[in-house]
């Protein structure tokens, strides 16, 4: 299994074992797995709820609109920000040869994060949520997490302004999304709630919205790409040049786009044209970042067959390039008398969230947990079940949700009686249940293949015994 061989480079190891707090680079990535299975279940709820089967009717901690909200806040807050955490905790010390500020920081972090993310699923269930779309921490809550993110700010860009020498481009991707992530945080849960109201208030949701995909989690999610892309296939970036289009492109059109989620709304039209040029312009940008790692991937395609990494990061490549191909049709006005208020969008939605970044964070937790537990994957099938069945789960959810959003959108757009979408949904609806219980078989052979090989794994006593050995 060269993919997930254990890093034996001796020279690296003495260093790398007092930069990088390996315990706590585990400890992000079993609390992110926890979040994701929590999230699963408040997705499962919902899915069961449209298609009229709730068997837990009636109980109200337990009821699908609240537990939606769970479904969309534990992946978010709870699954990708722990995972980026502890792939941060490992990428960032290694390309700044530095640590991170403080150890005792990252700690409390860690916790001060588990806290959030816990408080935030509890108040969404009790039912304070904030009326804020992907905002719905509880008010209480907010001025916490932006704490929060203020700290990881501080602890991570410590090493980083130490560094010596150019910065790498993964490096510009983290600092700026260290920046925006505060930025966007604070912009979408606060201004909302407490300063403007009505279209205003809508306006600046929008961004909220789009700018936690796009300055949050894309800069996070390509910054570790360029990092994990070129050590797995021992070669640079195709070209540097590329990487600066789509750096400054992705920072200069990203943030003007949000309002392409509030077409046909009372939101002043200049706004609404200006979000949807702006929306085609990144589509652009990013296509070009895509180009540069197919580029890169250019002569080594049997890596793709024989690295389940890469495969991951390859495949999450593809649904990215396609969810730009989905954008561009959305944007536009025109599409949006279809589609608007669909599950064409949820259909995207699950591509770009689970079909791209889940996937490259799956792929970075495939190759980081041998080298973290030091010992080979318990089983290399294992490894292929989890990618074929969460790709292949992933491609029928997107893609019976998008053609659900279609015939939804025609039957609105018939003026037929609103029953009618319900009805001719529910094949889709079943589908998706199909589709879900796949992907969640995944992520069951991904447990199970993670406890065996944790049993696998030599104990601190035994990897001390080693060491003095040599
Ligand atoms: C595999 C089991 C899953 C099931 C059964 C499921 C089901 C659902 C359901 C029923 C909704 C609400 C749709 C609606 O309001 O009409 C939803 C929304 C959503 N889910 Fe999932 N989901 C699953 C996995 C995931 C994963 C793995 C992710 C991300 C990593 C994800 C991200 C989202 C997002 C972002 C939304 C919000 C969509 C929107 O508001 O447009 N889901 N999901």
């Amino acid at each position: 299994m060269s993919d997930v061989a254990v890093a034996t480079d001796q020279e690296e190891i003495p260093k790398h074992g007092e930069l990088v707090d390996e315990r706590l680079v585990k400890w992000y990535f079993l609390a992110a797995l926890t979040y994701f299975f929590i999230s699963l279940a408040g997705g499962f709820l919902m899915a069961f709820q449209l298609i009229r089967h709730n068997s837990l009717d009636g109980i109200e901690l337990l009821s699908p609109g609240r537990w939606r909200m769970v479904h969309t806040n534990a992946i978010a807050y709870g699954f990708l920000a722990n995972a980026f955490l502890g792939m941060l905790h490992w990428v960032i010390p290694r390309l700044t040869l530095q640590k991170v500020l403080d150890k005792r920081l990252s700690m409390f972090i860690f916790v001060a994060w588990q806290v959030v993310v816990v408080s935030t699923a509890v108040g969404l269930i009790l039912g304070h949520a904030q009326a804020v779309e992907w905002g719905e921490t509880p008010v209480w809550i907010d001025p916490l997490a932006l704490v929060g993110l203020l700290l990881v700010a501080i602890n991570f860009m410590s090493p980083i302004v130490k560094m010596e020498g150019p910065l790498y481009v993964s490096l510009w991707y983290f600092t700026a999304a260290f920046v925006w992530t505060f930025l966007t945080y604070a912009m979408g849960n606060f201004v909302p709630q407490y300063y403007v109201s009505g279209s205003s208030a809508g306006a600046v949701g929008g961004l909220f919205i789009h700018d936690l995909v796009g300055l949050f989690v894309t800069p996070l999610g390509w910054g570790m790409m360029y990092y994990f892309v070129p050590i797995l296939l021992k070669k640079p970036v195709w070209s540097h040049g590329l990487s600066l289009v789509g750096f400054w492109g992705l920072a200069f059109f990203y943030p003007l786009q949000g309002i392409h989620h509030f077409l046909y709304t009372p939101i002043p039209m200049f706004l609404q044209y200006g979000a949807v040029m702006s929306t085609i312009a990144v589509e652009l940008v990013v296509l070009t970042v895509v180009i540069n790692f197919f580029g890169t991937l250019w002569g080594d395609g049997k890596e793709f067959w024989e690295n389940i990494p890469i495969r991951w990061f390859y495949t999450g490549m593809v649904y990215y390039a396609m969810t730009c191909f989905q954008c561009a049709l959305q944007v536009t006005l025109t599409f949006q008398q279809l589609i608007q208020f669909t599950d064409w969008v949820v259909g995207h939605a699950h591509l770009v969230m689970f079909g791209v970044f889940s996937m490259w964070l799956m792929g970075v937790m495939t190759y980081l947990f041998p080298r973290l537990l030091k010992t080979d994957w318990y089983s290399r099938s294992l490894c292929e079940w989890h990618f074929w069945l969460s790709a292949v789960g992933l491609l029928v959810m997107a893609g019976d949700l998008t053609l659900a959003g279609l015939f939804q959108g025609w039957s609105w757009m018939g003026m037929m009686e609103w029953n009618h979408s319900y009805n001719i949904s529910q094949p889709f609806w079943v589908t998706r249940i199909f589709a879900a219980l796949t992907i969640l078989g995944g992520q069951l052979c991904f447990l199970w293949n993670l406890y065996k090989t944790w049993q696998l794994a030599p104990t601190e006593a035994e990897l001390s015994q080693a060491t003095a050995a040599v």
